[in-house]
Parts: structure tokens; C-alpha cells; sequence
């Protein structure tokens, strides 16, 4: 598996694993993990929201006796107040909270330094010079190595890639939703590197796609309608061998590339994802893929 360098030296697998819907049962989520790494995924996404906290735990225990051995790197996320018990939240990017929710990722982690941590969100009128401050007090005190944002608001990365030494912005991005290609050249000029989520769209780019495209997507995707989004898919389709060879080629072309995060409900789904992702396309087909589907842009939070 390749892999690619963030600014601050840490290495992450070009796939990584979302971590999200994993569940709370142990004994679903351990052969997907167990999988992700016998595929040679070593980047793992969390954050401390992900049912409320358990999510952070789980990966802890499981990947506890990996840590070591495979190189793993794990980023998790932060920026929310929650209580596990009544389920409520709210947005809170400030110095304090993030100070102190890192010593709570670090124990239900089992670690004693957190590769990268991420703003899991935020809006322009976030107080962002606070929220960096608190970031690179965290890498200075040597609770993290290096930090990031999770964000698609063009303004807001547009700060943080102009304010602070962000070296991850993970945002949505796909053959489908292609709108982050506006925002890529400002991105490598940085030396800022994205993690792609939702790189097969809930299932959309595999070869699941019509009960996908039947479940998930009655009321279309972005600027698809339902009608727009079936007949790209059939037109890829009839193209294309894989909607998912399609997808991973896409982002792998983009040298501001980091990782791939991929989530999974099963470990079939992991070492199909893997295999495709490893399918090399021409550039004249991804050419073609390109002309099929639409080329998107963000139209909100531009200033
Ligand atoms: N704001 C944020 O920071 C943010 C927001 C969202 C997500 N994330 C991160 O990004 C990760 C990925 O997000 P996502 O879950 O939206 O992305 P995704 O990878 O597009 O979708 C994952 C889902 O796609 C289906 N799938 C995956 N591989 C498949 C395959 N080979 N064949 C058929 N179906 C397949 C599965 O659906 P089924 O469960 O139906 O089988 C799986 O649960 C999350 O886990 C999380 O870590 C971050």
C-alpha cells in the first residue's frame, strides 16, 4: 500500500479506514479492522463524537496490539460538547474544550500522544485564532504530532490553510462529488495534504450501485436528481468494468492526496475496496469517467 507524508513526517496508508458506523460491538467491528490492516491500511479515522466516545474506545482496544508492529496512525476529531447519556451536543471550538477533550481521546484511546487531531467542523465565525492556538499548544506540549480540519466551507479552509500549520483537510470527495477540485492547487501549494471521505458514496461507486442507488439515494445526490444520478450511473456502468476502480483512480490522481477513508461493513468490503483501488486505470479512460459525470462546484460559505 502506498503511502504518503504529512508535513510533519508522519506517514499514512494512501486507504484509510473510517471508523464511524463501526458499531459498539467489539465482535463485528474486530475482523474489520483486523482486515483493514491485513490490507495494509495503517490509517485509522475517528473522533471523540462517534457514539459519544465509545467509538474511540473501541479502536483502542483493538488496535492496542497493533499499534506497535504495523506503524498504525490514528487521527480522531474534536469541537464537540456531547453527553453520552442524554445524546445532546453542541458546537465548541474553543481553547479550553479542545485542551481539555484531549486528555479524554487519550484515555479511551490507550495513548499518550494522538497522531493527528482534527476540528470536526466550524463555520467563518468560529473564533479560529483561538481554536489554532489550542492546536499548537497540544503539539508543543507533545499531546499530538500534527493537526488538521474536517471541513467542506471554502472560506473556512481557506483561513485555516492561510492562518495555521493544518497539515490534513478531510473533506467529502468522489468521482461523484468532485466539488473539492476547486480548492486543490491552494491545497498542494501548501503542502497540505486531503483525506477523501466518502470516496464510494455509500456504496454508490461499487458494484452494489443499483440498491444503493434504490436505498440511499431516492432524492438524488447534490446537483443529481434521482433521474441525473441513474442514468450517469448507467452510462459509467456500461463503460466501465468498476464504479470503484473508477472512484479510487480519481483521487489517487491528485497529488494533494493523503488518504482514501473508506468506510466498511464488512471485511469483503475492505479487500474489494483494496483491490480496486490497486486496479490501474489510463488516463484516457479516467478522462472518459470525467465526461461522464458532472463537474461541481461548492456555491456556499465562498466568503
Ligand atoms: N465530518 C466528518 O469529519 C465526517 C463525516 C462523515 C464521515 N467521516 C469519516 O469518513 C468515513 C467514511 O465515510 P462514509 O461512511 O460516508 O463513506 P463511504 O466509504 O462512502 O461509505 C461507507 C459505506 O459504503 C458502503 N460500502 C463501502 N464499501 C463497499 C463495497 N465494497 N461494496 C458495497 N458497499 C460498500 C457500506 O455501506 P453499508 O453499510 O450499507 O454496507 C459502507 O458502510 C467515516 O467512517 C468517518 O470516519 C467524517
Amino acid at each position: 500500500m502506498q503511502k504518503n507524508t504529512l508535513k510533519s513526517g508522519l506517514e499514512i496508508s494512501e486507504v484509510g479506514l473510517g471508523c464511524m458506523s463501526l458499531g459498539t460491538n467489539i465482535d463485528k467491528a474486530q475482523p474489520i479492522v483486523e482486515e483493514a490492516i491485513n490490507q495494509g491500511i495503517t490509517y485509522f479515522d475517528t473522533a471523540d463524537l462517534y457514539d459519544f466516545g465509545e467509538n474511540e474506545k473501541l479502536l483502542g482496544t483493538i488496535l492496542k496490539q497493533y499499534k506497535q508492529n504495523h506503524n498504525i496512525v490514528i487521527g480522531s476529531k474534536v469541537g464537540n460538547h456531547f453527553n453520552k447519556e442524554t445524546k445532546e451536543k453542541y458546537w465548541d471550538p474553543s481553547k479550553e474544550h479542545i485542551i481539555s477533550s484531549i486528555k479524554d481521546s487519550l484515555l479511551r484511546l490507550n495513548l499518550e500522544q494522538l497522531d493527528l487531531y482534527m476540528l470536526h467542523g466550524g463555520t467563518i465565525e468560529d473564533n479560529k485564532d483561538e481554536t489554532i492556538e489550542a492546536f499548537e499548544r497540544l503539539k508543543e506540549e507533545g499531546l499530538i504530532k500534527a493537526y488538521g480540519i474536517s471541513s467542506i466551507r471554502p472560506n473556512v479552509i481557506d483561513y485555516y490553510l492561510n492562518n495555521s500549520n493544518i497539515e490534513t483537510i478531510m473533506m467529502q470527495f468522489s468521482l461523484l462529488d468532485n466539488r473539492p477540485e476547486s480548492l486543490i492547487n491552494k491545497i498542494e501549494e501548501q503542502g497540505v495534504k486531503i483525506l477523501a471521505r466518502g470516496p464510494v458514496s455509500k456504496g454508490l461507486l461499487t458494484d452494489n450501485h443499483q440498491t444503493v442507488l434504490d436505498n440511499k439515494f431516492k432524492d438524488g445526490f447534490l446537483d443529481y436528481n434521482s433521474n441525473d444520478l441513474e442514468s450517469t450511473i448507467k452510462k459509467l456502468d456500461q463503460a466501465f468494468e468498476s464504479l470503484s476502480t473508477l472512484t479510487f483512480n480519481y483521487l489517487k490522481s491528485f497529488d494533494a492526496l493523503g488518504s482514501i477513508i473508506t468506510g466498511a461493513s464488512s471485511p469483503e468490503q475492505i479487500i474489494s475496496n483494496v483491490k480496486h483501488y490497486n486496479e490501474p486505470l489510463t488516463d484516457e479512460q479516467l478522462n472518459h469517467a470525467r465526461s461522464i459525470v458532472k463537474n461541481l462546484e461548492f456555491k456556499d460559505h465562498l466568503i
